[in-house]
Parts: structure tokens; C-alpha cells; sequence
């Protein structure tokens, strides 16, 4: 195989170190928009490119050689991009993608990290794979158009993974939770929200490149958990006073419990299938 990996923030390079023992049979191509990366990347890969997945130049070069292509993208830096720059990112990279496939004749199989924020809040019913995206205006509008520019590509096969919120080294949820720490919090800390640990996000990424899935499938761990649970949990673990949580949640804040059936069926098995496996909560996003 050869594959391209466009975007190697922490799900990315979570997969290129993944794959390094299958290389050098697996020629692998790595990018970034960040010329200052080159060097870390350099030893995981057979070729980096600098690439903007918005350039067709630049993608062009990225993919021409590839067989497969996994789409690990996300806005750059720390900050919270509105959704004109959120738009930016996927819908103008994808756009670029479907415009160029005529020069993509090698390029039969492709993976896109998508979010389950695209179900929107479902008052913390369960929902799965069949059931309606239902996304936030603004950034689930981006997610959702992004998940339509990708399903409509005909003639190559097309894996959507739709990721819980991402937890694992690096990204500590104990760390971040700390400052919550004896404080009144509005609400009653119901809202549901599902996780996935790093591992088992590049983990499902190979999975699909192995065995060629196609479609929608849900990556999270088995356990959707309630905030005042994760927040509970988190500070008990750490010795520190609970949150008091100081009424009721507003209408339209249960978020939702996502199914995992079909990822179990296409024969994935986690490696973290609940939080307090790996020992220590971490994340990126606190819901
Ligand atoms: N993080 C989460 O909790 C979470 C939850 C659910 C779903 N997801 C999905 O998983 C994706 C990846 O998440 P992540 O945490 O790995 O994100 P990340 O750490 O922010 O990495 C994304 C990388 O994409 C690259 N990039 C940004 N704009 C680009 C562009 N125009 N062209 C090419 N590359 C570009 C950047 O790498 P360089 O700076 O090296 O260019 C950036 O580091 C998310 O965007 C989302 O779709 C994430």
C-alpha cells in the first residue's frame, strides 16, 4: 500500500508512528502546512511534503503516488477557529480533493477522521450510524458538508470515521479538570459525552485501510459518560473536593450516547473501551 497521511497533528502522527513497523513495504507520505515540522516528521516517512490541502499544487503532489489517503485535518493552532475558519479547512480541502480526483487515477481509498458532533444533542438518547446528523449551526454545518462532499465521491471507496473527543498522552482531562475543584457549577452535569483514546483512534484507522470499510462508522469507547461522572471521577482520583452542581440543565443539553455495534462488527476490537482503563483521564476537549 501506499498511503498519504494529509494532516499529522494528534491523530495523524499517532497513525504514522502506528504503521512504522510495516515499513518499508508500506511506502508512507506524510504532510504538513508547517515547514518547521519537516524534521520531526522526516524520519516516519518515505517523502513529506509541505502541503495546504486548500492548494491543488500542493495536494496534487501529496497524493500522486498514493493508493490510499487518510484526511486527519484540523484547524491550525490552539485557538478556536469560527466556522468560516473551520470551513476553511475541511470544506475548501475537500472541495480541492474532488476537484483534482481526475488526476488521482491511483488513488482508490479514502479516510477522513469526521467528528460525532455531527448528531448534534439527541437529550442523551442513544444514536448510531442510521440515525439523521443533527449539527450545531455554524461548525456542525462544516462537518456535515464536509461528510456530504466525501460521501458524494462515486468511483473511489470512502471511509468515514466519526471520532469521540480524543483523550490519551499529551492530552490530560485529570490535568485539565483540576481547577474545577470544589467550585458551583450551573446545571446538573447530565449532559452525556463519548470519548475515544488516541490509540484506538490511529488504531481504527488502520483497521480501515487493512480492511478497506466503507461508509460511516463510529469510533468511541464504550462507555458515554456524564459529565458529572467524568468530573466526579476525575477529581476523586486526584484527592480534590467534588463539583457542586447547582440545578438543572437547560432544555436541549443531554448531548448523546453513540453506538459502537458497527465498528465491533467490522471487527475492531479497543484497546481503551472505557476512560478509566488507561489509568489516567486525557483529552483535548472538555464537552
Ligand atoms: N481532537 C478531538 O478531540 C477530535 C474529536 C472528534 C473528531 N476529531 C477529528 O479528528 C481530526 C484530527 O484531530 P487532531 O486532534 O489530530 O487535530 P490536530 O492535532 O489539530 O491536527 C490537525 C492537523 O491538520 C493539519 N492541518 C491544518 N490545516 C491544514 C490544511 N489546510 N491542510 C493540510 N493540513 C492541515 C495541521 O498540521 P500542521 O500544522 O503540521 O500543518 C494540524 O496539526 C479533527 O479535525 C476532527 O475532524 C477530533
Amino acid at each position: 500500500m501506499d498511503l498519504t497521511i494529509v494532516g499529522c497533528g494528534y491523530v495523524g502522527l499517532a497513525l504514522a508512528e502506528r504503521l512504522q513497523p510495516r515499513r518499508p513495504q508500506l511506502k508512507l507520505t506524510l504532510t504538513t502546512t508547517n515547514s518547521e515540522r519537516l524534521e520531526q516528521l522526516d524520519p516516519l516517512a518515505d517523502r513529506v511534503e509541505v502541503c495546504d490541502a486548500t492548494n491543488p499544487m500542493q495536494l496534487l503532489a501529496a497524493l500522486r503516488q498514493s493508493s490510499s489517503a487518510v484526511f486527519c485535518l484540523g484547524p491550525k493552532g490552539d485557538r478556536q477557529v469560527d466556522a468560516n475558519g473551520y470551513r476553511h479547512t475541511f470544506v475548501d480541502s475537500f472541495r480541492c480533493l474532488t476537484s483534482l480526483l481526475p488526476q488521482l487515477r491511483e488513488l482508490r481509498q479514502i479516510v477522513y477522521t469526521g467528528s460525532c458532533s455531527i448528531y448534534g444533542d439527541a437529550e442523551g438518547d442513544w444514536v448510531d450510524e442510521q440515525t439523521p446528523p443533527a449539527p450545531s449551526r455554524g461548525h456542525g454545518d462544516v462537518l456535515l458538508e464536509s461528510e456530504h462532499l466525501l460521501s458524494g465521491i462515486s468511483d473511489r471507496r470512502v471511509c468515514i470515521l466519526r471520532l469521540g473527543a480524543l483523550y490519551g498522552p499529551g492530552r490530560d482531562l485529570d490535568r485539565r479538570l483540576r481547577g474545577l475543584a470544589g467550585l458551583e457549577r450551573p446545571g446538573n452535569g447530565a449532559t452525556y459525552s463519548n470519548w475515544l483514546h488516541v490509540a484506538d483512534a490511529a488504531g481504527a484507522l488502520e483497521a480501515a485501510l487493512n480492511a478497506e470499510w466503507a461508509g460511516l462508522v463510529n469510533v468511541v469507547n464504550d462507555e458515554p459518560i456524564q459529565l458529572r461522572d467524568l468530573v466526579g471521577r476525575s477529581l476523586q482520583r486526584q484527592g480534590l473536593a467534588p463539583v457542586r452542581w447547582l440545578g438543572q440543565d437547560e432544555p436541549g443539553s443531554g448531548g448523546r450516547r453513540i453506538r459502537n455495534t458497527r465498528l465491533k462488527q467490522l471487527g475492531y476490537q479497543l484497546q481503551h473501551p472505557r476512560l478509566d482503563q488507561s489509568g489516567v483521564l486525557a483529552t483535548s476537549q472538555v464537552p
